[in-house]
Parts: structure tokens; C-alpha cells; sequence
């Protein structure tokens, strides 16, 4: 069975002080959750070094929000897989929408982003997934094969995740309903022709819809950013049971 990846991106939010109180809160919260899935949170990269080492020995893994291609050098505001393998980093989200929106990131850059993460041992959450208006137009499926085959060429798909967060549905609390979701997942599935790929689905996850998004055949994780920001609410999707 593929491995399960359930991943909580704060995104901008979270100082270290309350980053530190989440995790007392969460850890006791997720302690016995079955061993089948990875429990992962994705702090801004001023909590990460908080995050880690509170959660060292837990079930709790780090993420990073991005990466940088380069070794290291002049690249303000940026970050190096070796800055983030300091402090027992394994994956790091790459291609969001949120920097393919607001800073042009193109699929050429997240393939270099998410080449140099493997190449140290990361494993990139590549982030696919179309507009409400390319969805209405009927282009879904050709931009997210779009974006699939030029953010994953060179890539290993054994060490990858890919999360398809259609864009109408993030933060709006209008979920993609998971019939929909499974397709979109099933598709990419083929269309990377690796049947072990992990896919998550992103966008309005809740405590609420995890049981039934998570019994879905090609569903194998999800990536949650509002309802991760409350332990006992992410603590609940960690904990889900399958529908
Ligand atoms: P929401 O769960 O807040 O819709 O955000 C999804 C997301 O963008 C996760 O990366």
C-alpha cells in the first residue's frame, strides 16, 4: 500500500511562541496514530528550528515551504535544501499556487526546485492544479498535464509527492467533492505512468470531509492549510479513519 502523507501548511502564520504552544497541544493529540502515515507540518522558516526540535523523537515530520536550486549564493529571500537538512527536513512544498500567483513561479523553476531537492534527499510536494475559470473553460485537465509533465521531467516519481490543490477551492472552503478529486488524482497517476506515486488532494480539508477524501482509491495524503493552524482539528484529519 502507498504511503500516507498528511501535511499541515502554516503558511505565513505561526510565530515560534506559538508555534511552541501548538505543539504541546498536538504531539500528546497524534502520539498513537496508526503507523501507516506521515505526519507532517510545514512552518514558516523562522519556526522550523523551533518546530524540530520539539518534535524530535515524536511522530511529527518537517517540511519546508519552498526551496532554492542553487547550492547557496546570491539569492535574497530564498533557501538551500542544506540549510533545511540542518534541521531533519524531509520534504519541502514546491510550485503552491500561492508563489505561482504571487511571483510569477514558473514550472520550469519548480522542476529545478524540486530536481535539487531530491538531489539532497528531500522529497518535493509538487503542487499541481487549475483556476475556477480554466476549470470552467474545460482546460483543467490540460493545464494540470501541463504542469505535471514540465514540473516533473527528470524527476525519480519513488520520491516525489504531488498534491493537486485545484486553485478554486483553497481557502474558500469550497471543496473539490472527492469523487472529482480521486479522478483528477487517478489521471495524474496515469499520466506519470508510476503506479507507487503518493498524490494528495489539497484545499478546504477538514475535519469534516478527511474521512471521506481519505477512503478514495487514488487519494493517498492531503495537504491542509487553514485546518492545520488548530492542533486539535489537524490532529483529527492525522487521525483519520477511513469511510
Ligand atoms: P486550505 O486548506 O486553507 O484551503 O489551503 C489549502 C492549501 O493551500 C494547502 O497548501
Amino acid at each position: 500500500m502507498r504511503r500516507r502523507v498528511i501535511a499541515g501548511n502554516w503558511k505565513m502564520h505561526m510565530t515560534c511562541s506559538q508555534a511552541r504552544d501548538y505543539m504541546s497541544a498536538f504531539l500528546p493529540l497524534v502520539a498513537d496514530a496508526p503507523d501507516d502515515r506521515d505526519i507532517v507540518l510545514a512552518p514558516p522558516f523562522t519556526a522550523i528550528s523551533t518546530v524540530a526540535d520539539i518534535a524530535a523523537g515524536s511522530r511529527v515530520q518537517l517540511s519546508s515551504q519552498n526551496v532554492h536550486w542553487q547550492e547557496n549564493g546570491a539569492f535574497t529571500a530564498e533557501i538551500s535544501a542544506e540549510m533545511l537538512l540542518e534541521h531533519k527536513v524531509k520534504y519541502t512544498i514546491v510550485g503552491h499556487s500561492e508563489p505561482r500567483k504571487y511571483f510569477s513561479e514558473s514550472d520550469e523553476q519548480i522542476n529545478h526546485r524540486a530536481r535539487t531537492a531530491q538531489g539532497h534527499g528531500l522529497i518535493p510536494i509538487v503542487c499541481v492544479g487549475e483556476t475556477d475559470e480554466q476549470r470552467e473553460r474545460g482546460e483543467a485537465e490540460r493545464v494540470i498535464r501541463r504542469q505535471i509533465e514540465q514540473g516533473l521531467e527528470g524527476l525519480d516519481a519513488n520520491k516525489l509527492v504531488v498534491a493537486y490543490e485545484p486553485i478554486w477551492a483553497i481557502g474558500t472552503g469550497k471543496t473539490c467533492e472527492s469523487p472529482e478529486a480521486n479522478r483528477i488524482c487517478g489521471l495524474i497517476r496515469s499520466w506519470v505512468g508510476a503506479t507507487d506515486l503518493v498524490i494528495q488532494y489539497g484545499g478546504s480539508v477538514k475535519p469534516g470531509n478527511i474521512d471521506e477524501l481519505m477512503s478514495m482509491s487514488d487519494i493517498d495524503g492531503v495537504l491542509v492549510g487553514g485546518a492545520s493552524l488548530k492542533p486539535d482539528g489537524f490532529a483529527r484529519i492525522a487521525n483519520y479513519q477511513e469511510a
